[in-house]
């Protein structure tokens, strides 16, 4: 349904609402019914929604999250406040022992990026809550460094492909490949009967999701246990890049809330992670790709996610101007911008979730790397088009890059966290003209 006669105010209005509809006390789920908890990533991208009219409760989302954090620093994926039925797996299958019951596996680290965000827009207001934040965060970046990241090689492993938010996409289908499909967990899934299946991972998927869970519940989520016999090591290119990102953010928050050693510790784990992203550039395709550590191959696909590292000053001059001519070649075919998966790429599937669709956060995340790098049309034009899906489609979960119709769940909370970013810069550049 088009809606183009409805004015930017309206919808400002609902992504409100669905903010507000999604607020279960001071977290909010990523919606109704298919996501009952609070996820990572997901309240990182909310809190900086909430802090466009709302900076007590855009901090109260990232306090929260952290009441799930690990005492070794690690930031679990999920974090079960409250119970609920609708979703699988529940806190009885991943069976950890955090003082709130979480998951056993962690998330994109958007955490900092969100807290510079916030504390930009704070002033000098709320310095004693962002700076147990930014603690916060630095326990977290050095938990990714020690736990997944042992040998100091200046990339991070995921042991789990939930962990790069990215659930299915196709560059995790040839180190899925070796991964059994046996699980000693009776699979229930809940998300099918909330979404159309064709839009969701597969069964045979699932089943190597759980025996990933059941193999690391049974070493007692102990992180040297975990990396010993991980039979899914991916270096993922998102993870990658928004933690050097996260890496900037939180070096610019330890001038104000920081211990005097703190600024060269996170610069020494920067100058590793650029060095580590210039080893996953392929020469052939002329993009930053991500590395499966358990075969040592490139994981040749382009996604979304190879943009990422325009977030950082990790490319060269000369790698930036190929990633953004990459982007124009994919909209050149006709898609949408940034389709997940590029629609030349077999494994390309235009509905089902990280195989094809848009997301609102990808793109925001995509928008500000071109930026950085210099190219602020290219950033308009990718934020445009999703404003106008949005307009059209709704808030929804993500978006079909050949048709733009929304798909997925409706009413979700971080698409309209971003659809608050996006007028609100939208806002800021009219007025700048
Ligand atoms: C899901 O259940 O689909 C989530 O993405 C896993 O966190």
């Amino acid at each position: 349904m088009t809606e183009k006669s409805v004015p930017v105010s309206e919808f400002v209005a609902r992504a409100r609402a669905v903010l507000a509809a999604n607020d279960r006390g001071g977290y909010t789920v990523p919606t109704h019914g298919l996501y009952p908890f609070q996820w990572n990533w997901d309240s990182a991208f909310v809190a900086m929604g909430f802090a466009t009219f709302d900076i007590d409760r855009a901090l109260r989302e990232l306090e929260r999250l952290t009441e799930g954090q690990w005492d070794d620093g690690m930031i679990p994926h999920i974090v079960f406040h409250a119970p609920s039925d609708t979703y699988f797996p529940g806190p009885d299958v991943w069976g950890t022992r955090h003082r709130i019951p979480t998951s056993g596996i962690t998330q994109p680290p958007v955490l900092a990026i969100a807290l510079a965000e916030i504390a930009r827009r704070a002033g000098h207001h709320e310095q004693t809550r962002i700076a147990a934040l930014y603690r916060a965060a630095l326990r977290n970046h050095r938990w990714w460094a020690q736990a997944r990241d042992p040998d100091g090689t200046g990339l991070v492993a995921l042991l789990h492909n939930w962990e790069s938010g990215r659930d299915n996409s196709p560059e995790w289908d040839a180190p899925f490949a070796r991964v059994p499909e046996t699980t000693t967990t009776e699979i229930r899934r809940r998300d099918t009967g909330h979404v159309d299946a064709a839009m969701r991972p597969r069964d045979s998927d699932y089943r190597r999701y759980i025996h990933l869970v059941d193999a690391y519940r049974n070493v007692g989520w102990n992180p040297e246990k975990m990396w010993a016999i991980a039979p899914f090591k991916v270096a993922d290119i998102g993870v990658n890049s928004i933690l050097l990102a996260a890496e900037e953010s939180l070096l610019g928050l330890a001038r104000t809330c920081g211990e005097p050693g703190d600024a060269p510790e996170i610069e020494a784990r920067m100058m590793r992670m650029r060095a580590g992203l210039q080893r996953v550039w392929s020469v052939e395709r002329r993009q930053f790709q991500s590395r499966d550590l358990n075969s040592g191959e490139l994981l040749a696909v382009t996604t979304s996610a190879g943009f990422l590292p325009l977030l950082t000053d990790a490319p060269t001059p000369e790698q930036a101007q190929q990633m953004m001519r990459a982007l124009v070649q994919i909209a050149r075919g006709g898609a949408m911008l940034v389709p997940s998966t590029a629609p030349t790429e077999s494994g390309f599937e235009s509905k089902r979730y990280w195989r094809g669709p848009v997301w609102a956060v990808v793109n925001w995340l995509i928008a500000q790397g071109l930026e950085r790098h210099g190219d602020a049309s290219g950033a308009d034009a990718i934020l445009d088009g999703t404003q106008a899906a949005i307009e059209r489609a709704g808030l929804a979960e993500y978006f079909d890059p050949l048709s733009g119709e929304g798909l997925g769940g409706q009413g979700f909370s971080w698409t309209a966290a971003i659809y608050l970013l996006m007028v609100e810069r939208q806002r800021a550049r009219r007025e700048a003209a």
